[in-house]
Order: structure tokens, then C-alpha cells, then sequence
């Protein structure tokens, strides 16, 4: 953080555009709206700025930042070239939770990629977004607004509650439409996909555009994308993910757990200990809830969070993919 930048005791939180873009041609960091997550934004070619994203998080420098862009001919300024299958799925769900490994140019300082020579790129959906990054001539880095190893961000009070005493401000765009992190693709010599990360854009939807995928998001420390940690979107409170009426019968002191079950409560547990994910039996519904499910859960006095999965098919593997890290300690 520059010196210039006097830091208030909490984030404004609000919509002023001109602020953010001020904020970030500093030098400092603004937090953003995505449809995905709230994202830390900061000035992608300011490598001071890129560092202070590191830090604020308490990210380790070898886990790289998604460079958000407003339009599709950007790409051509931060990559050496594009894939066809990376075009195809640009031209389909952008703006949308996708996020595309592509080589890098120069003009991406190594920080933001951790050195690898791919760079992940997209183009958020979120109209204050897009004005702000119109207004820069910069892209913005932007990981998620969360200390590194926690659940991200789905609304601006989340940012506020945990970084909000480490920046000047947070642009408000409501309530995340998805609520979940993009799907990261990238792509081999011979234009092979692979998923890296599920996430808000299925992968029935890349295979439609573009055929068959190849997925590892599922290993568990995985040098392409070190980010996908196995431990990951942790509560802090353990978690135990299946069958929830097994969990019970195994649990004496009922009033110390906590719920969080896809569409219907449990009779046995207070109402205020449990979240229904989706009780429309969506799992659009139950993405955009996840998160602050998780976060609620961490408020509550609970020993144990007794989770079950969603069905496993579309959005709910990307869904079931973050229970499964989140319930690694
Ligand atoms: O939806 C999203 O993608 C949100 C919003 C704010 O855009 N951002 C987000 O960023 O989730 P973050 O930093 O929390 O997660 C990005 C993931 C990390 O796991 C990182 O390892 C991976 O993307 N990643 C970034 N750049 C990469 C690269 N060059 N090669 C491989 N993996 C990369
Ligand atoms: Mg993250």
C-alpha cells in the first residue's frame, strides 16, 4: 500500500466509480462485485499494487491472481495468442464465470502470475465493474476478497467483516448472482481443454461449445493452479459432509450442531442452527446461498456442521467441490 493512501479505520462501502478508479491508479485496492464472488481488485501492471493484493490476503506470492478485463479485444494486449477452443468459449459466456489460461505477454508483470507463463484472464459480468475498468486504462487483478484459505465473498458486508479495517473501499454490487468462483479452462499445444477449477459455468456447458474436457480440478494440490488447494473455503467451525440423520445419531448435545442441508430442514435441530440451501430444489439457488452459509455457520455456538452434498450433476459439482474442500482441516 502506498504511502499516500491513508488508510480509515473501516471501508466506505458504495458506488462511487470515480473514487474506485482514484483508489486503484494510486496504487491501492477497492474491493469489486463480480456475478461470481467479490473479487480484491488492484491495478494489474502496478507491480506494487499487485504485491500489496499478496499481502493484504496473507496469499502466498506462488498462488497467482485472475486479470479481470472489460472486452474481448483486451486479450490480445496481455496474451501472446489465443486458443480456437479459448475463443470459441470467450465469444459463448463472456462476460460470465469463466476464466481462460492463455500465454502470457509481457506487459503482465510475473507477479500476477506467479511466474507460470500462462495468465488467467476474464471478463467479469457486473455493470459497476465493467464502468470501472472502462474508466482505467489498467485490467485489475482480483482474487477473491477473502484472508487466503477462507470462503469468499458473496456480498459487500462480507468484505467489510474481514478486510474491511485493510482497505479504503468497497464498491457495492449487491448480492453475487452466482455466488460461487469462475471455471477456469486452460489448454494444451494441441488446443486440449482442461477444467482446473469447476466453478459458476458448467462443464456440460464447455463440453456443448467445444467438445470433450479433460477435469483435474479434483486433485488435491495441484501445481497448475496452486490455488486449488485441498484444504480450502474453510469455516472454522468442523465439518462433517454426508448423510446428516447419521451425523445426528452419532452427536449427544443437539443444540451444538449446526445444519446446512440441500432442501429440507432436520425436525430435530433449532431452526436458527440450520440453512437450507435451496428449498426450490435449485442449484442455482443453493450456489448463490453456499457461501453465506458457510459464513452464518461460523457465527453461531456449534462444535460440529453436519453437511450433506447437492446432487452431483451441473452447477452442484462445483458446489460439492467446495464442501469437500471446505470440510478438509
Ligand atoms: O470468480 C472468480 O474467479 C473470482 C472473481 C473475483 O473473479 N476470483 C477468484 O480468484 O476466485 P482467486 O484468486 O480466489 O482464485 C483464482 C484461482 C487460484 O486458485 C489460482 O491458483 C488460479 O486461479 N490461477 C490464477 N492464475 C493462474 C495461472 N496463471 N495459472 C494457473 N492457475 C491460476
Ligand atoms: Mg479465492
Amino acid at each position: 500500500m502506498p504511502k499516500s493512501i491513508v488508510l480509515q479505520d473501516m471501508a466506505n462501502i458504495g458506488s462511487n466509480l470515480n473514487k474506485a478508479k482514484s483508489i486503484i491508479q494510486s496504487g491501492g485496492l477497492v474491493a469489486i462485485p463480480t456475478e461470481t464472488v467479490y473479487g480484491l481488485g488492484a491495478d494489474a501492471l502496478n507491480p506494487d499494487a499487485v504485491a500489496s493484493v499478496f499481502s493484504t490476503k496473507n496469499r502466498p506470492t506462488f498462488d497467482p491472481l485472475i486479470t479481470h478485463i472489460s472486452s474481448i479485444g483486451q486479450v490480445d494486449s496481455y496474451t501472446l495468442r489465443w486458443s480456437n477452443k479459448a475463443w470459441a468459449l470467450a465469444k459463448k459466456f463472456w462476460p460470465g464465470p469463466l476464466t481462460l489460461l492463455l500465454p502470457k505477454s509481457n506487459s503482465i508483470p510475473d507477479l500476477v502470475t506467479s511466474g507460470m507463463e500462462k495468465v488467467a484472464v476474464r471478463i467479469p459480468k457486473s455493470e459497476l465493474t465493467l464502468k470501472l475498468l472502462n474508466l482505467l486504462k489498467s485490467p485489475l487483478v482480483a482474487p477473491s476478497a477473502n484472508p487466503f484459505g477462507y470462503v469468499s465473498p458473496t456480498n459487500p458486508k462480507h468484505v467489510e467483516d474481514q478486510l474491511g479495517n485493510k482497505i479504503p473501499y468497497i464498491l457495492d454490487g449487491g448480492e453475487c448472482e452466482i455466488g460461487i468462483e469462475s471455471t477456469i479452462v486452460g489448454f494444451d499445444s494441441e488446443d486440449n481443454a482442461t477444467v482446473y477449477r469447476l466453478g459458476g459455468l458448467s462443464v456440460d456447458d464447455i463440453k456443448n461449445e467445444i467438445g470433450d474436457v479433460q477435469i483435474t480440478a479434483h486433485s488435491t494440490s495441484n501445481p497448475q493452479a496452486p490455488g486449488m488447494l485441498k484444504s480450502h473455503y474453510s469455516p472454522k467451525v468442523k465439518i462433517k459432509l454426508g448423510n446428516i440423520y447419521a451425523g445426528l445419531d452419532k452427536i449427544k448435545e443437539i443444540d451444538q450442531v449446526g445444519i446446512i442441508s440441500f432442501m429440507q430442514p432436520v425436525q430435530k435441530v433449532p431452526p436458527n442452527h440450520q440453512v437450507v440451501l435451496a428449498p426450490d430444489g435449485s442449484l442455482k439457488t443453493a450456489a448463490k446461498n453456499l457461501f453465506s452459509a458457510l459464513r452464518y455457520m461460523d457465527t453461531i455456538n456449534i462444535s460440529t456442521l453436519l453437511i450433506e452434498e447437492v446432487p452431483d450433476y451441473g452447477l452442484g459439482e462445483a458446489i460439492n467441490d467446495r464442501l469437500r474442500r471446505a470440510a478438509v482441516k
